[in-house]
């Protein structure tokens, strides 16, 4: 039996006042029995770690580097999200795909190089509306999830894994639970190639999760729990979202 695991994707939003909102807000509305997780901008990563303290929410980031130290100005390394607490970083958002041009190798090496920290990689894969009206949603996410499988050979059973519609996020057009479970099924099996550990492993769906539908998704058979993105913004909201994966 697979606990649920419901993230939060602050995404560039906040600020030190809004968060501490925020988190008060959510310490009032929890506990959940599943797993729950807050990834937050670089600067707010030690304030977050504090308020957190306590309190069943993991702490995550929303990226790092590939590397491990050295002349990367700007960048962040895993071994430095370890030591703030982290114990997620999410990799491969869509957002970093398509605005920072990160590649399926990129992307694969960040997931290791947390790996090697202790930092457990949410690995975002997705396809565009473009690739799924030419019938190629399989072949894209397949393709990105074999980058990962490929690079950390035997350690991918310690990945968690999401799934992210670009289409669906931010959009308020969700996949349906069925599209949803259909491409959770395929990247299962994939996984099950790759690992014997695939029946323990988590994959999340992603893109416009919000309260009103989030336990119809939540209750398919490969859905695992969410990459929650506007509706983490709200405590009412994402804790309703929390609850609906107990
Ligand atoms: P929305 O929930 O705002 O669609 O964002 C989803 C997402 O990108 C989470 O990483």
């Amino acid at each position: 039996m697979r606990k649920k695991l419901v993230v939060g994707n602050w995404k560039m939003h906040g600020s030190r006042a809004a968060n501490a909102a925020l988190l008060s807000g959510l310490k009032e509305q929890g506990p959940w029995s599943a797993e729950v997780a807050v990834c937050v901008p670089f600067p707010y990563l030690a304030e977050t770690a504090l308020a957190l303290t306590g309190q069943a929410v993991l702490l995550g980031a929303q990226d790092c580097s590939a590397f491990e130290q050295g002349a990367y100005t700007g960048e962040v390394s895993s071994a430095m999200l370890a030591d703030l607490g982290c114990r997620y970083v999410i990799v491969g958002h869509s957002e970093r795909r398509a605005y920072h041009h990160e590649s399926d190798q990129l992307v694969a090496d960040k997931a290791k190089a947390a790996l090697a920290h202790g930092v457990t990689p949410i690995v975002c894969v997705g396809e565009t509306l473009a690739e799924r009206e030419a019938g190629q949603t399989e072949t894209v996410v397949k393709r990105q999830l074999a980058a990962v499988i490929h690079t950390l050979t035997h350690c991918i059973g310690e990945i968690v894994l999401a799934y992210e519609p670009v289409w669906a996020i931010g959009t308020g057009l969700t996949a349906s639970p069925e599209q949803a479970q259909s491409v959770h099924a395929v990247l299962r099996t994939q996984l099950h190639a790759a690992t014997q550990k695939s029946d323990a492993m988590r994959i999340l769906y992603g893109g416009s999760v919000k309260p009103d539908n989030a336990a119809q998704l939540f209750a398919q058979a490969d859905i695992d729990g969410g990459l929650i993105g506007g509706a983490a913004l709200k405590a009412a909201d994402f804790a309703v979202i929390c609850r609906a994966a107990n």
